[in-house]
């Protein structure tokens, strides 16, 4: 009887047609790697006519997906269609059922079903692999799961989807504006045509729920995200933040207060200098903080074929080696129900954009109500200029540390006073952490 891993694909998309080319061209390495051969026996997908220039003669087609999970000749499906629901999910809850090993690179539907799905692949005794799912061809699930196993985690930054990244960087180096990049973004294939999930910050908080999980042992709580994507920040923003000496990122961070874990994804001003502030274009990184290893950062491609596929093979050459652990490192019964602390609580220092009037004595009623307001300002920059249509000019300030609930009644009450247009523009400043 032949001792090969028995592989069933479902999804043959740029990851799908990524695993299975390195499964064809490295085949004599990874059987060697393994001490077994990697064989792939069936392939699912919606269109068996389309060409994806991959060669699957001698494999077998299978219309339905769901055949990959009751078949008899099948040790490991490997999921790659996507979605959190839908066939994805069902295909992934069947194939645990059946006692089969599962490896995925759908970060959506770990993040709403993971700790469930974990429940059901340890109570059959086989693996839920989801390297890919987090951080595209960065090894950070495997890092945390092993290499950091010595370490009390307390915290984790990330700049987790490329698309932001790239969009950001490009704002930053050309000057333009984010609806501009964006559409340039999705003509180069870098930006999906309905852009929600990568810009409004999704994304990158799906993958946020999974790191905090493994980092701090706490059930999958994506639903207690705090979510802001970076559609509101213009090139004004990205200049006035050069000048402080700070880049705009779309920064997931996962850290421990006193009241329990605060997982939270949003734009944030970070120091130049600092590793997260160099993560430049499509790339991702994640900053952990151990208690004994001290700052670590891994940096690399976050998407595309090669890294995604990369990704995938690790957790089926783990499979095929009989490395199968805990999903979420601990039991997935002994994970711990998250406290959850509220957002209001946080407290950082703040940069402020708004349009302001031009007129004598303007700039001392806006300093006025925000010291009304309980905020204390380090900086004030004005521009000159001729302001937008309307003769209004912006103003940005920064300050000093304060909780995120005295910096919403100013913002408030900003937006009502009379020489301010709007609601003023916020970002936090991520400073201590991050040097
Ligand atoms: N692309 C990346 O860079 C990347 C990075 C990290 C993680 N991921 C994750 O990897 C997964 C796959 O992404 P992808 O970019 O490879 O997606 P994709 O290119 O859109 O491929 C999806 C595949 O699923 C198949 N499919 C869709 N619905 C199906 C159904 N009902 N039955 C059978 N097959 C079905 C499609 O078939 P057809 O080809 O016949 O249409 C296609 O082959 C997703 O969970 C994604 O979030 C992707």
């Amino acid at each position: 009887m032949s001792n090969s891993l028995r592989i069933g694909i479902a999804g043959l998309g740029t990851v799908g047609a990524g695993v299975v080319k390195i499964l064809a061209e490295r085949s004599t390495h990874l059987t060697a790697a393994c001490g077994r051969p990697l064989e792939l026996v069936a392939v699912s997908a919606r269109d068996k006519t389309r060409d994806r220039g991959i060669d699957l003669s001698g494999v077998r087609w299978e219309d339905d997906p769901m055949a990959l999970a009751s078949a008899g000749d099948i040790d490991l499906v490997v999921e790659l269609i996507g979605g959190s629901e839908g066939i994805a999910r069902e295909l992934v809850e069947a194939s645990l059922k059946a006692g089969k090993h599962v490896a995925t690179a759908n970060k959506a539907l770990v993040a709403h079903h993971g700790t469930a799905l974990a429940q059901a692949a340890e109570s059959k005794g086989v693996a839920l692999n989801y390297e890919a799912a987090v951080a595209g061809g960065i090894p950070i699930v495997k890092a945390m799961r092993e290499a950091l196993a010595g370490n009390e985690i307390r915290s984790i930054h990330g700049i987790l989807n490329g698309t932001c990244n790239y969009i950001l960087t490009e704002m930053e180096t050309t000057g333009r504006d984010f609806a501009d990049v964006l559409k340039d973004a999705q003509d180069l294939g870098y930006a999906e045509a309905d852009p929600t999930f990568d810009v409004g910050g999704i994304d990158a908080a799906h993958k946020l729920a999974i790191l905090a999980s493994l980092a701090f042992g706490t059930e999958v709580d994506f639903d207690n995200v705090h979510i802001e994507g970076i559609e509101k920040i213009s090139a004004t923003d990205i200049a006035f933040a050069k000048d402080f000496g700070f880049k705009v990122k779309l920064l997931a961070i996962a850290e421990k207060s006193d009241d329990g874990i605060v997982q939270r994804v949003h734009p944030a001003l970070v120091p130049e200098g600092t590793p997260l502030a160099a993560v430049s274009g499509v790339y991702n990184a994640v900053a952990v903080d151990g208690d004994r290893v001290g700052h670590l950062v891994l940096e690399g491609r976050g998407a595309g074929e090669g890294p995604t596929a990369s990704a995938v093979l690790s957790d089926i050459v783990d499979i095929a080696r009989g490395l199968i652990v805990a999903p979420f490192i601990v039991p997935a019964t002994k994970l711990k129900a998250p406290a959850r602390p509220l957002m209001e609580a946080h407290k950082s220092s703040f940069y402020l954009r708004l349009r302001a009037v031009d007129r004598a004595g303007s700039m001392a009623a806006i300093t006025r109500a925000l010291a009304e307001a309980s905020i204390s300002i380090e900086r004030i920059v004005q521009r000159g200029g001729k302001g937008d249509d309307s003769g209004r000019l912006p103003v940005v300030f920064v300050t000093h540390e304060t909780d995120e609930s005295t910096m919403a009644r100013a913002r408030t009450l900003l937006a009502q006073h009379e020489d301010v247009a709007g609601t003023p523009l916020m970002i936090r400043i991520e400073d201590g952490e991050l040097r």
